[in-house]
């Protein structure tokens, strides 16, 4: 089959992390006699550097012809400590998101085996994590009325929910549920925020339509706690922007390291995904990021485009460099070396079209190198 790609790098290791995900993406459409296409487009700093804009019309129409949408990161140091920058990268996500109705963000939370040495917190405790969080991604105080008073003193940011922004996503993750540990976890502040309320109204009354599925409560500062305290009690987190973008970045301890976790960011129509670290700046270049969030990405791509046994073939060939220690600095374990970020894109890419031999080529590509194996 014929996939055309929308591929937006963006900024600091969002292009160095792409780039490893297309040489998965490649070696799959070998192995699986698909033809893969990418059209790259611009978004972030590097669209306002050469266009003005965070996100220029071309960049929408082109993820618009695409049938998915593969994303780096936005961001630059040079916005982050300006409070007066007018134009900001993050402002084409955001613009990015609501143009395409990206409603639903689900990012994958697992502790991998491998890698619970790598977690600061304790392995029994995250022993066992799966949990698929799902963030609504396009309303909340994200998108509400934003204003500064005339004297600059008084600055307001509106969280505001319809009931049908709440429902559609509610049902995808009751859906989502049914085919996990049918558990869904709503966290919100209904204690004191009205549209918290609006949430547990409206989500109690959708649970009555998936009685296979349990449905319970937290408060979004417990939550916090019982993330890292106990998480294997979540199966489906279902929570609003704001509390959702807190929560998934707690929940990546237990992954071993952020550079780890992938996600998809959904809607009617459309499909972005990404890696959920960001830009990592101070990392641009330098190839030391690890690539492996952006390759999962890519993998969870091809099993919204119904391509599961493609996506196996990434999601194997990323256990294998688990396996074999072949990773980059964050998760290498004392006694070995890091793995370049590019090459690291090297052996996934390898291991899908050689499989067995792959670790010999492996050896080869790298001889005189690297000690890794
Ligand atoms: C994320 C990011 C974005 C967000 C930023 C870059 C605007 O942190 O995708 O989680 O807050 O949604
Ligand atoms: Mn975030």
């Amino acid at each position: 089959m014929k996939y055309t790609f929308a591929v937006i790098p963006g900024d600091g290791i969002g292009p160095e992390v792409t780039n490893q995900a297309k040489k998965a993406l490649d070696a799959v459409a070998e192995v699986y006699d698909h033809i893969f296409l990418y059209k790259e487009a611009q978004m972030g700093a590097c669209a306002i550097d050469k266009t003005g804009v965070p996100l220029p019309e071309e960049t929408i129409r082109t993820c618009k012809e695409a049938d998915a949408i593969l994303f780096g990161a936005v961001g630059d140091p040079r916005f982050d400590n300006d409070p007066s920058a007018k134009i900001r990268p993050e402002q084409g996500l955001m613009e990015l998101r609501q143009e395409l109705e990206l409603f639903c963000n689900i990012r994958p939370i697992k502790a991998y085996q491998k890698l619970l040495k790598n977690s600061p917190l304790k392995k029994d405790i995250i022993a066992g994590t799966d949990i698929a969080i799902f963030r609504e991604l396009t309303g909340g105080i994200y998108f509400g009325r934003k204003e500064l008073s005339k004297d600059k003193k008084v600055a307001y940011d509106a969280c505001q929910y319809s009931v049908d922004e709440i429902t559609r996503i509610t049902h995808l993750a009751f859906k989502e549920a049914q085919n996990r540990n049918k558990k869904v976890t709503l966290i919100d502040k209904a204690n004191v925020l009205e549209t918290s309320r609006l949430w547990r109204k409206t989500v109690t009354e959708i649970a009555k339509e998936y009685k296979d599925v349990a449905l319970d409560f937290m408060f979004i500062d417990n939550a916090a706690m019982q993330i890292v305290m106990n998480p294997t009690q979540f199966d489906v987190i279902l929570t609003e922007n704001l509390f959702g973008d807190i929560i998934s970045d707690v929940a990546t301890v237990i992954g071993g390291s952020i550079g780890m976790l992938a996600s998809s960011s959904i809607g009617e129509k459309y499909a972005l995904f990404e890696p959920i670290h960001g830009t990592y700046s101070q990392a641009k270049g330098k190839e030391i990021a690890n690539p492996l969030a952006s390759i999962l990405s890519a993998a969870m791509m091809l099993e919204y485009l119904g391509l599961e046994e493609e996506a196996d073939a990434i999601q194997r060939a990323v256990d294998k460099s688990l396996d074999l220690g072949i990773t980059t600095q964050d998760l290498k374990a004392k006694n070995q070396t890091a793995a370049l970020t590019s090459k690291i894109g090297d052996f996934i890419a390898d291991y899908i079209q050689n499989q067995e031999d792959s670790n010999m080529n492996f050896k080869n590509i790298h001889m005189g190198q690297s000690t890794i194996i």
